[in-house]
């Protein structure tokens, strides 16, 4: 059986289960892929070190053996907080006017890249497959096959991708992109971010698309698909009937006192709309006001990226919004939005969710969005709530059943938390059951298997499909 080689920016293993996290779902979905696999995770530890050593540390986790480096301050600088953070990860996210273009940020990228490259070569044997995460690691393919790598490479994607109008505003986007097409697989959350790649690659490369969506380049095969990402259905459903989970529960609930909750949980990033759904809530409040009282929003959000001026504004903004809005509406035993900056173990977070009469994810731009995913698959079939989605998030091409809004639509949104409030058991549990199907059928066991089993691609008897 082939061993799995997991190449991400960062290694993120929970210390220990129950441990709080605030990891994004990369580091989630990463952590359940290893348990089930042979293999190693390698990356930045995520500590900064006076000068770049390559030392590797080796560490075995919660079943899962990890190799870290640490980088050097001008590293972090120029590649983590600035060309993954200000320059790809805004641009991805269709954010032009945050996306900063900087010579030494570029210098810094390739420069980690190729640390990365030197770093994990050694580790690699003949029959591992490697597999590359995300937009801080676009070009490692290449940089290993120019060490002389043979194995199957993929590229799993876990942002959107661009369309290719706004692509081209980047500088040297050419050579990017091409550095891609050394992976024999490159996976994308939806058909619309594969979509805008192929675009590109017909466009701007002039490259044929073949009907089954395999590209030649320079005599090469690659296969560009969408896997859509799931989550630990079986983990989360467990921890979410947990004794803690209900604990947790508990506890939130008498702590409203009979009172309606809204939840939302977002990395405190400016792509997930949190500015925006504060002032639909604030809207909501206002205009009806024979509720105000009687309604809760839950706010968790975790500081992310702190390093990155525009992580500081959306947090000084957010910080406003919330004391405008309590302000207003807050009475002495009762305030409206409780905003909270911290993480917490995933099975409280279950039982919060479980809490919440209606689920609030409403980013502008999201690869995927797991959380939608999590507070569905966290509530009671009997009494179940009421998912609101934002139409921009790449989970609202399965999760059709949620209510969809598009969350720059202040009036859209507090309309449609209205309707969510009032909505009949009825037409919630037929909701809850469909989105619950496709939360189940298409988790995060079968996104591993299903890119995995490209991965291994035609060369793949079928006794070897059979060992994955
Ligand atoms: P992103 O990857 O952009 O952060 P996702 O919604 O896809 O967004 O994934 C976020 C993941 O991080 C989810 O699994 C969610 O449960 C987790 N998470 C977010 N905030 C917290 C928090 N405060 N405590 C624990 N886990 C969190
Ligand atoms: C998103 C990204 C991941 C990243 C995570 C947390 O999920 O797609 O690559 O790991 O956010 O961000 P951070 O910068 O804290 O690693």
């Amino acid at each position: 059986m082939s061993r799995l080689i997991v190449i991400s920016n960062r290694v993120s293993v929970p210390k220990a289960a129950g441990a709080a996290g605030a990891q994004g779902g990369l580091a989630v979905a990463l952590n359940s892929a290893l348990r089930e696999h042979r293999g190693i995770w390698f990356g930045w530890s995520g500590q900064e070190v006076e000068e770049f050593t390559g030392h590797l540390d080796m560490q075995r986790n919660q079943g899962v053996t990890t190799a870290t480096i640490d980088l050097e301050p001008q590293d972090i600088e120029e590649y983590y907080n600035g060309y993954a953070n200000r320059t790809l990860w805004p641009l991805f996210h269709y954010r032009i006017d945050l996306t900063e273009y900087d010579r030494n940020f570029g210098e810094g990228y390739e420069r980690v890249n190729a640390r990365f490259a030197d770093s994990v070569r050694p580790l690699i044997e003949p029959d591992d497959l490697v597999w590359v995460h995300d937009y801080h690691l676009l070009p490692l393919g290449s940089l290993l096959r120019a060490k002389g790598v043979k194995n199957r490479m993929g590229l799993f994607l876990h942002t959107p991708w661009p369309p290719t109008r706004l692509l081209v505003s980047l500088p040297f986007h050419e050579r990017l992109v091409e550095s891609m097409l050394a992976y024999n697989v490159i996976g994308f959350q939806t058909e619309e971010w594969l979509n805008s790649f192929l675009h590109y690659l017909e466009k701007e490369m002039g490259l044929p698309i073949g009907e089954d969506g395999h590209v030649e380049y320079q005599g090469r095969k690659i296969l560009c698909k969408a896997f859509p990402i799931g989550i630990d259905f079986k983990e989360f459903t467990e921890g979410a009937n947990s004794d803690e989970a209900k604990e947790a529960h508990d506890k939130l609930k008498a702590s409203v006192r009979g009172r309606k909750m809204l939840i939302g949980v977002d990395r405190l990033d400016y792509s997930k709309g949190l500015g925006e759904r504060f002032e639909s809530f604030g809207r909501f409040l206002a205009d009806n006001p024979e509720q105000a009282s009687q309604v809760v929003l839950l706010q968790i959000a975790p500081p992310s990226r702190g390093d990155v001026a525009s992580y500081q504004q959306i947090r000084e903004d957010l910080e406003r919004k919330t004391g405008h809005i309590n302000g207003a509406y807050a009475d002495v035993a009762f305030v409206p939005i409780r905003y909270v900056n911290r993480g917490y173990p995933r099975r409280q977070l279950a039982g919060f969710y479980r809490a919440a009469e209606v689920g609030l994810v409403t980013p502008l731009r999201d690869g995927m969005n797991l959380v939608a995913k999590e507070y569905i698959a966290a509530q009671d079939p009997e009494d179940p709530g009421v998912l609101i989605l934002s139409q921009f998030a790449g989970s609202a091409l399965q999760l059709k059943d949620a209510l969809q809004v598009n969350p720059h639509s202040i009036e859209h949104v507090s309309e449609t938390i209205k309707l969510a409030l009032a909505m009949p058991l009825e037409e919630r549990r037929r909701r809850h059951e469909a989105l619950y199907d496709s939360v189940r059928d298409t988790d995060v066991v079968y996104w591993r298997e299903e890119f995995v089993r490209a991965l291994f691609g035609e060369e793949a008897t079928p006794d070897t499909r059979e060992s994955l």
